[in-house]
């Protein structure tokens, strides 16, 4: 469990840089981080700065954090996030996570490529996260609780807030934008599932497969945070098609669904509280 004294530290090093207090925090994932590009007055600060932050090598991310304005809010977005399959510790993965909360963050948008499992679903879908199976059996929250940051036993009955959902439901209808509603899984990684785990994974109730996401909002939820997720579907899950799955192509179809995914994701910032 993060230490309060190490959040702080990285706090307080992020204040040096800049005397915003962000209010909405963005994780963005593989190929989204065009996101952070539309932010105003924008801070950069690399992770490899941020003390206790852990340094990310997975391709098609950035790796840095960005503090700004976008649609009049004061926002942070984390340009890359870091993976459990990169060999991270869980601990690691979502300590930015408690770094956004201590920095003033209310509303957490966590955001993320995946493959998608529901056959109604197509390649550049957008999909709202109703919620999550988590089928790693691992838990960021897994060891000594710090009863500073959140309680021992977490309700995750609405992981994923339900307001925010409705909010982001009402201004993809606006913009006349479909926009899927299913359950996130999450799995480790790196490799992708076997089409007999894509039968399972869709058995068990799920409608998109991907590899992050779920530790950083059971650390938002543990910090009572307001979480929304939204995920790009940018690929059948494994065995749907006749085709092999690649990273190229996820990175691919995640940069094609830009302009509909900023335009949500700034349509949503600009209604919310
Ligand atoms: N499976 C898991 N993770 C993913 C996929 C997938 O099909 N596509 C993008 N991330």
């Amino acid at each position: 469990m993060h230490k309060t004294e190490h959040i702080l530290e990285a706090k307080d090093y992020i204040m040096t840089k800049t005397n915003i207090t962000p209010e909405v925090g963005f994780v963005l994932g593989s190929g989204l981080g065009i996101l952070a590009d539309e932010i105003e007055n924008a801070v950069i600060i690399p992770y490899v700065d941020i003390p206790h932050f852990a340094k990310s090598s997975a391709i098609g991310h950035a790796n840095e954090l960005v503090i700004g304005d976008l649609m009049g809010k004061k926002v942070v977005a984390m340009k890359g996030r870091f993976h459990y399959y990169e060999g991270f510790s869980l601990d690691e993965v979502t300590f930015p996570i408690r770094v956004m909360k201590a920095l003033g963050v209310k509303n957490l948008i966590i955001t993320n490529a995946c493959g998608a499992v529901n056959t109604d679903f197509k390649p550049g879908d957008l999909m709202l996260i109703r919620d999550h199976i988590n089928l790693t059996g691992a838990n960021p929250l897994i060891g000594h609780n710090n009863d500073d940051l959140g309680t021992r036993f977490p309700d995750m009955t609405q992981a994923y807030t339900p307001e925010l959902r409705d909010l982001a439901k009402k201004v993809a209808e606006q913009l006349d934008m479909n926009l899927q509603e299913g359950v996130y899984a999450w799995w480790t990684g790196p490799t992708y599932e076997t089409p007999a785990e894509i039968r399972m994974i869709r058995t068990l109730g799920a409608d998109a497969v991907g590899m992050s996401t779920v530790p950083e909002v059971i650390v938002a939820r543990h910090s009572q945070m307001n979480v929304l997720g939204i995920s790009c579907l940018t690929n059948m899950a494994s065995g749907i098609l006749d085709q092999p799955l690649s990273h190229d192509e996820v990175i691919e179809v995640a940069s094609k669904v830009k302009t509909n995914f900023i335009a949500l994701l700034k349509g949503i910032l600009n209604e919310i509280a």
